[in-house]
């Protein structure tokens, strides 16, 4: 059994007053720790273990101002309260304690008595761990620029001392758009924009633990920004693909229309073998199922008759240039007779 611990405290008092100036702090770092609720804490002390056991090691929690025994150990006591019992080990050669099946009402103040020296004081601050951190989001399907989203993040348990919201793994920041009630437990969104795409996380944070809930929003939008990849010359007998891209969510269905006429549903638009009539305006029209938008893009296609053949070869270059030379004085007769037609002409008068 223990004794009354008010027996104890006058005889402390006694000591301290003995030993001058020392009030016996030193035996324990001041300040305060954290426990987890189903956790354990230590009580370290700044006793050196020397391998020999102490004479005194008393432990006292106060709460709400009443003082009650931990655990007494001295020369004619030991014992260790019954609410302890189980759950407690001292290490008799540093006085430190262990404290295990933490509960919220171990949250308190610690006081040891290690002897001549006086008591040391700490404070325990308990917390609930967070379990199971979930954001809810909207049900509806979101189209850009019409509705609002709000997310919301929740934790089945846990004493909550912080929330930190993420997107795609960045800080998410309040903007005109983007506000946070004041414990940050939500996220509004009004309205929403083809930007809010993405992946959301919610971090729950406490002194003893942290949970992170994750959300992927879906905002329909688009298509924009249809754009057309591909050349815009080719020579005859040659390959062009054209490409589409546009930016929807989901993703757009693609038609092409050829001088006005539609003639492929496909992404891409392929000539596998050009002539030259294949030449003119390539429109890409994007849609989107969901926004039941559209949008398009013009792209001009000219095809080419091939260049003059390189270098002819030694045995047909005289042949090849007499041929030349011969079309050459042609056109230029040709030119001739047209400006002696003209000349006679403009005699007349
Ligand atoms: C809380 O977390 C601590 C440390 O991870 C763990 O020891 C303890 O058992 C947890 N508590 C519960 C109730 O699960
Ligand atoms: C042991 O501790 C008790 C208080 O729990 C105290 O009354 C008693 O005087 C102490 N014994 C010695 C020898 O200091
Ligand atoms: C007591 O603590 C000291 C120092 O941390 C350690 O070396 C020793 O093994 C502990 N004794 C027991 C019985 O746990
Ligand atoms: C904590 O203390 C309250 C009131 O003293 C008691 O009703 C409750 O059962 C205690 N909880 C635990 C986990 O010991
Ligand atoms: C613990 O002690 C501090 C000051 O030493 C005091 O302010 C606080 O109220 C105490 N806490 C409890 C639970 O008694
Ligand atoms: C008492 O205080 C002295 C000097 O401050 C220190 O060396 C010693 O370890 C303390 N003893 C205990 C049991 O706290
Ligand atoms: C989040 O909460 C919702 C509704 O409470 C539930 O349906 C869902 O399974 C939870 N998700 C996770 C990852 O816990
Ligand atoms: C916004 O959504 C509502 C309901 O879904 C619909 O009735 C309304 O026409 C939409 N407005 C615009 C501009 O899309
Ligand atoms: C989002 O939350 C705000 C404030 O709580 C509320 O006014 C608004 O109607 C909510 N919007 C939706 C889409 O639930
Ligand atoms: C393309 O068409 C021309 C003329 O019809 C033919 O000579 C040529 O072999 C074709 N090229 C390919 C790659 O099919
Ligand atoms: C498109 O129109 C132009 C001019 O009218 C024409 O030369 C061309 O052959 C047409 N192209 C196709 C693929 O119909
Ligand atoms: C809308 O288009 C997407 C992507 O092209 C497709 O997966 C989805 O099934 C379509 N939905 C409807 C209702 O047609």
């Amino acid at each position: 059994m223990l004794v009354m611990m008010d027996a104890l405290l006058p005889t402390a008092f006694m000591l301290l007053l003995s030993t001058g100036c020392n009030s016996g702090q030193e035996a324990l770092l001041p300040g305060s720790f954290d426990g987890a609720v189903g956790g354990s804490a230590t009580f370290q002390t700044t006793v050196p273990s020397t391998g020999e056991e102490l004479d005194t090691i008393i432990w006292e929690f106060t709460t709400d101002g009443s003082a009650n025994a931990v655990t007494v150990y001295n020369s004619t006591n030991k014992g260790t309260e019954s609410a302890y019992e189980g759950r407690i080990s001292v290490n008799k050669s540093t006085g430190s304690m262990e404290l295990r099946e933490l509960t919220k009402n171990d949250s308190g103040n610690y006081s040891v008595n290690l002897g001549l020296n006086g008591t040391a004081e700490t404070t325990l601050n308990m917390y609930d761990n967070i379990t199971e951190a979930n954001i809810t989001g909207p049900t509806g399907v979101l189209i850009a620029g019409n509705g609002s989203a709000n997310l919301s993040c929740q934790a089945a348990a846990g004493t909550l001392i912080s929330r930190k919201w993420l997107k795609d793994g960045q800080s998410l920041s309040p903007s005109n758009r983007i506000t946070f009630s004041n414990d940050s437990s939500t996220v509004s969104i009004d309205p929403v924009q083809g930007s809010d795409n993405g992946h959301y996380q919610c971090r729950l944070t406490n002194p003893v633990s942290t949970d992170t809930g994750s959300y992927h929003l879906t905002v329909n939008f688009g298509p924009e920004k249809v754009a057309i990849v591909g050349s815009e010359k080719a020579e005859v007998n040659s390959k062009v693909e054209l490409a589409c891209n546009a930016s929807s969510v989901p993703p757009a269905t693609f038609s092409w229309l050829v001088n006005g006429t539609e003639k492929e549903t496909q992404h891409s638009f392929i000539i596998e073998n050009t002539t030259l009539t294949d030449t003119g305006d390539y429109t890409c029209v994007a849609s989107n199922n969901v926004t039941g938008l559209t949008s398009s893009a013009v792209h001009f296609l000219t095809v080419t008759a091939p260049d003059p053949p390189p270098g002819p070869e030694s045995s047909e270059s005289l042949s090849g240039g007499a041929i030349a030379g011969i079309v050459i004085g042609t056109i230029a007769g040709v030119g001739l007779i047209g400006g002696g037609g003209f000349f006679a002409y403009k005699k007349l008068f």
